[in-house]
């Protein structure tokens, strides 16, 4: 595989997008294929934890963040491996897919509340926002995808997670809320640039509603505005489906696996690999 960078920021600057489901399918989906892959969430509501069940004894997300950056635990201290049962799918036969190197495997970072104090403390101390990007190396070192999954607002996470990150995929609902995200995303892109090389890889059009002509509308605005990187045969359209799912703690792939939702994720997962170089 060429060599062009693994970590990806998932980022819009409108909540309720995708962002959290994306990082986890195509996290999970990558494990499945044979990849080792991680997510490290940096939105303290802890959705990524929560997605997946991956809860401390009281219930609630391990602060793996904080842990990692401030209380300077080791990465294996911090990092919580997603059962690999729930990295197992049937795979889509008429999607082509690449085969990674392992049997594969998924790991989480997770956050929760204390990451916000995080980032005060990288503040406060005066670190500069590369300390992240130190922080996590032994994991992009060790991985062939990082995703990180970041917060609907702009936060003090903002620009180390953008330095840490080669890449960013943008999902969005076709709405004009949704397209203002998109363009806050590129705004902070381009503000922050002397401080990242991170470039954006794709937007992903979700929660489409196909019969509703403002969707179609705000879809060609979009392909208008970024072009290609509108990944329009990819989009995944709304269904009730991705809630079940996620109410039941597990991916649509495991949930649905010959539901339209499912394939359609295929498809982004291999959007995904071929756009990061990986030969399918
Ligand atoms: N295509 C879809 N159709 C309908 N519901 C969806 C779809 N994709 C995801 N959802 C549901 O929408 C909700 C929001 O999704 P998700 O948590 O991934 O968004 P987010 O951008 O991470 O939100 P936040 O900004 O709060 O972090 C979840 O309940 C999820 O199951
Ligand atoms: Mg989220």
């Amino acid at each position: 595989m060429e060599n062009m960078g693994n970590t990806i920021a998932l980022m819009n600057q409108k909540g309720g997008v995708g962002k959290t489901t994306l990082a986890i399918h195509l996290a999970l989906g990558g494990a499945a294929l044979g990849y080792r892959t991680a997510i490290i969430d940096l939105d303290p509501q802890g959705h990524v934890a929560y997605s997946l069940a991956i809860l401390d004894e009281t219930g609630k997300p391990p602060n793996g963040v904080f842990n990692l950056l401030v209380n300077e635990y080791a990465m294996d201290e911090v990092l919580e491996l997603v059962p690999p049962d729930m990295t197992h799918f049937v795979l889509p036969e008429d999607i082509p897919l690449p085969h990674g190197p392992y049997p594969g495997r998924a790991d989480i970072l997770p956050g929760f509340k204390r990451t916000q104090l995080a980032a005060h403390d990288m503040d406060l101390n005066n670190h500069d926002y590369t300390t992240f990007t130190k922080a996590i190396r032994p994991l992009v070192a060790d991985c062939d995808f990082v995703f990180i999954d970041t917060s609907p607002t702009v936060t003090t996470w903002t620009k180390p997670a953008l330095h840490a990150s080669d890449y960013v995929l943008i999902p969005t609902e076709c709405n004009r809320l949704g397209l203002d995200g998109v363009a806050n995303v590129w705004e902070s892109m381009d503000n922050l640039r002397e401080s990242h090389h991170a470039r954006l890889l794709g937007i992903i059009p979700t929660m489409v509603r196909v019969n509703v002509g403002e969707h179609k509308d705000r879809r060609d605005e979009l392909v208008q505005t970024y072009g290609d990187l509108v990944w329009v045969n990819e989009q995944i359209t709304e269904s009730s489906i991705w809630e079940e799912a996620s109410d039941k703690a597990c991916t649509i792939f495991e949930y649905a696996p010959v539901h339209p939702a499912s394939l359609q994720m295929w498809r982004v997962v291999n959007r995904f690999m071929q756009v990061v170089g990986v030969k399918i």
